[in-house]
């Protein structure tokens, strides 16, 4: 683009994610649980394309089930470009175009994908060029997993999810994913959480205001190593996840069958992560998941974060 000019079209692109391990901690007053997670990016994507306009609207294609995805005021991507446009003063529009592949309520972070691609495409755009510090301010006022969305990586958070610190991890990790028909709640999944913790109280350790991650988890990423990662995933929203829906212990049995080194609900889920030993483990499995008639999809971690296509 040269200076000064306006771009007729700005694309970007923002990533899935996986969390490899996630503590759940205590309920806060604000509604949101404290947390202790390690995120990384996967190779599944979204992709937006922001057009100049004079009002807000969107529109969703994709290659995953749209029927969950709202066109109105509250998909989250008017939402942030809504928000760029209130903070920065800019008083035009934008037209978005969004395609998707990441599955919608699927625990993969699609939404906060959305809206980290947005938050990109607008400020792009509209020239407004915030600082990154305020974009990732913006990100965290969206939802707890837009600001890892937008860096990308590997990375852990805490607080709500949405304070980052990047993880050292070597060389990429074989992930094969199986995508369901269906969504799950993710306010839904940390009430069964709640509600099975209360019903179970005396009989659990007490939990934790303040998880960590596990060290074991973080010489896992930085080896580079993937039987060291499968030892030590883990994930608090796993069991809620399963016992909302029964048929995912299926899923993860027929993964670890076939030579998964584990598999894990990826966020609250109902997508299941299973990781491979390597490239050739990864395609084995991906034909026997798909084989039993399962909607599987094969992706490499970590990739970069949210990024300008073209413009
Ligand atoms: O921030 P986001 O919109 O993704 O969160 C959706 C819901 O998930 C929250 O309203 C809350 O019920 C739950 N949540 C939580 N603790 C977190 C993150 C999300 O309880 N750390």
């Amino acid at each position: 683009m040269t200076p000064g000019s306006t771009p007729r079209m700005v694309h970007t692109r923002a990533p899935g994610k996986i969390n490899v391990f996630l503590k759940v901690g205590s309920l806060q007053d604000d509604g949101y649980h404290d947390l202790a997670t390690a995120f990384q990016s996967v190779s599944l994507y979204e992709d937006v394309r922001a057009y100049p306009a004079d009002d807000f609207s969107v529109s969703v294609t994709g290659t995953v089930s749209l029927d969950r995805v709202p066109t109105d005021d509250s998909n989250i991507a008017i939402k942030a470009a809504k928000l760029l446009a209130a903070t920065t003063g800019y008083t035009g529009g934008v037209r978005l175009e969004i395609d998707k592949h990441v599955p919608v309520a699927g625990g993969m972070g699609g939404g906060s994908a959305d809206a980290a691609a947005t938050l990109l495409a607008c400020d792009t755009l509209w020239g407004t060029d915030l600082p990154r510090e305020k974009l990732l301010e913006l990100a965290a006022q969206l939802g707890a997993d837009v600001p890892f969305a937008l860096t990308g990586g590997t990375a852990i958070g805490t607080g709500r999810g949405d304070q980052l610190s990047p993880a050292l991890a070597r060389g990429q990790f074989q992930w094969v994913l199986v995508l369901a028909d269906f969504g799950l709640s993710t306010p839904v999944v940390y009430h069964a959480l709640d509600e099975h913790r209360e019903r179970n109280g005396r009989d659990i350790l007490p939990v934790s205001s303040a998880p960590n991650v596990d060290m074991s988890v973080l010489h896992a990423l930085r080896a580079g190593d993937p039987q060291m990662l499968a030892d030590t995933l883990h994930n608090d929203l796993q069991a809620p996840a399963l016992q909302l829906e029964h048929g995912l212990t299926t899923v993860l049995e027929l993964g670890e069958e076939n030579g998964a080194l584990a598999g894990i609900v990826s966020g609250s889920g109902p997508t299941v992560a299973f990781l491979a030993a390597d490239l050739d483990s990864a395609l084995e499995l991906q034909i026997a998941l798909s084989a039993a008639q399962l909607n599987v999809v094969r992706v490499t971690g970590p990739v970069h974060g949210a990024r300008v296509i073209a413009e």
